[in-house]
């Protein structure tokens, strides 16, 4: 649910050399935070997290700190930006999860969406997900994007239940 009192104070700061945060790779040892990604099999730490950062730059990405007024609460990126066929993908995480259901990664995609087009004046993007992210997959969709793939049964969710990978785009 939309929560305008937040909204009005969440701003995006873009990162031009990240630092390693403490705060990400808190986040990231949080097997709430992690449920849906396959960062749930790896132990963070902080040299992780520099391995995982550079690999990230290695794939022309531009991220941004997610801030409500002066806190760090996530972040979110646009990665593997690919100009010859104008197109990246994108990733996000909330990591402070107090914040979670406010309408935060809706209001952020929406505002990386018009950066992508508008100032990277790329033409697609595209992300994939667990099928039973519902959050996610719900922000992404409030923001136009599409399912336009699907492989069943991809992950291993439990161990008893397997969930598809989904792949979402959205095109200019
Ligand atoms: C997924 C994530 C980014 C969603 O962030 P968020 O700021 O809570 O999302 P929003 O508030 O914009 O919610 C989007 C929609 O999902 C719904 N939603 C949020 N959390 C939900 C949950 N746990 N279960 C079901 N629906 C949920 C919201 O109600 C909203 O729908 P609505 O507008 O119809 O009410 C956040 O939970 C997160 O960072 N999770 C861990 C990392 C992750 O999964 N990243 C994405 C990998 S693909």
């Amino acid at each position: 649910m939309k929560d305008e009192k937040i909204l009005n104070y969440i701003k995006l700061q873009k990162i031009i050399n990240p630092s390693i945060s403490k705060n990400w790779v808190k986040w990231l040892n949080d097997k709430d935070v992690t449920k849906f990604s396959d960062q749930r099999f790896i132990k963070h730490t902080i040299k992780s997290q520099r391995k995982y950062i550079t690999s990230l730059i290695k794939n022309n990405t531009v991220f941004f700190s997610i801030f409500y007024k002066k806190k760090n609460i996530g972040n979110i990126f646009l990665t593997k930006i690919d100009e010859k066929n104008e197109n990246c993908k994108i990733g996000y995480l909330i990591g402070e999860k107090s914040f979670w259901k406010k309408g935060i990664a809706t209001f952020v995609i929406g505002k990386v969406i018009d950066y992508a087009f508008m100032k990277l004046k790329l033409k697609k993007i595209y992300t994939w997900c667990y099928s039973n992210n519902i959050a996610s997959k719900k922000a992404l969709i409030k923001n136009n994007f599409k399912i336009e793939g699907r492989i069943k049964e991809f992950y291993k969710f439990s161990k008893n239940q397997r969930v598809d990978k989904i792949y979402l785009g959205l095109l200019r």
